[in-house]
């Protein structure tokens, strides 16, 4: 199985970085891309290049899209799927919820199974420790598919709904821009007022961070309540002194978007008591 040859359509920097992952692993592996000129390392490593999409489908048990978006994945199939040949897609190209379970249905009517995945990793991080592939889609072809890929990072499946792996995918990428946020806005509080950055973002923001992470992602809630041991009245006070202090630094107000409606969150809390 886990010899099984893999086509990588898709030689963006995702896509090149999934192709050296399976090559290291000593996968047998085939690479295509819309322009060419992109395979020369990896040729020189081993893969084979295939000269239209049609080969790379042909060539693979398994073939592994990673383009730009969900509109280039139906441009670069589209002519290939003309020929219904069954064969396996694994789609790691990032989309929405309702854009996965449309390919499934679409890729399903040309005979072709169908895992929908979301890559948990940017590229230098492909296949190191910590790196999760998010796949959903039927479970027996999870777990056949699993091994095969195993060297892009670790699989983990969320259920058979297609949709899943693009949900989770979103959601989770959504958390890291609002980490990223606070971090911008961090850094920019420290540079305005004169602090020194550097120094700031190693002895402070990071080891703070690591602190509050799972407190932070335990407290992640839908609902209007907020933990009596949050304090939220506190926090309410709190969080409007960080806007005033960014207001006094001139620190742009749409870096504090995030203090806002951590704002409005707490506000919401007190007045429901
Ligand atoms: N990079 C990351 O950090 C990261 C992390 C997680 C997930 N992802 C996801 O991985 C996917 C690829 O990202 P990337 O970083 O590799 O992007 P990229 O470097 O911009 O590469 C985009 C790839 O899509 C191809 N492409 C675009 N439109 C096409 C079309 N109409 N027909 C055929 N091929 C087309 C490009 O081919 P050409 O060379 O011909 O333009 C290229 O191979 C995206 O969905 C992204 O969200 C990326």
């Amino acid at each position: 199985m886990r010899h099984e040859r893999i086509s990588i359509v898709g030689l963006g920097a995702m896509g090149s970085a999934l192709a050296s992952a399976l090559l290291e692993a000593g996968r047998e592996v085939t690479v295509w891309n819309r322009t060419p000129g992109k395979a020369g390392e990896l040729v020189a490593r081993g893969a084979r290049e295939a000269s239209s999409v049609e080969e790379a489908i042909g060539a693979g048990g398994l073939t592994v899209a990673c383009l730009l978006d969900d509109a280039s994945v139906r441009e670069a199939l589209g002519p290939a799927l003309r020929k219904p040949a069954g064969g396996t897609l694994v789609n790691l190209t990032s989309g929405s919820v309702r854009q996965a379970r449309e390919l499934a249905g679409w890729l399903g009517g040309y005979g072709v199974r169908f895992l929908a995945g979301g890559i948990m990793a940017v590229p230098p991080t492909v296949g190191t420790e910590g790196s999760f592939i998010l796949y959903s889609g039927a479970r027996d072809l999870f777990d056949r598919v699993a091994p095969v890929l195993g060297p892009i990072g670790r699989p983990h499946w969320v259920g058979e709904d297609p949709g899943l792996a693009a949900l989770y995918d979103m959601a989770a990428l959504s958390g890291m821009y609002g980490m990223g946020a606070g971090a911008d806005h961090a850094v920019a509080l420290v540079h305005a007022e004169g602090g020194d950055v550097e120094t700031f973002k190693r002895e402070v923001l990071r080891p703070w961070m690591e602190q509050m992470l799972p407190i932070t992602v335990a407290g992640a809630d839908v609902s209007e309540s907020v933990p009596d041991e949050y304090n939220p009245a506190m926090q309410a006070t709190g969080l409007e002194t960080i806007l005033s202090a960014s207001a006094e630094a001139g620190v742009p107000a749409d870096l504090a978007g995030h203090l806002r409606s951590s704002l409005w969150r707490m506000q919401r809390a007190v007045t429901a008591g």
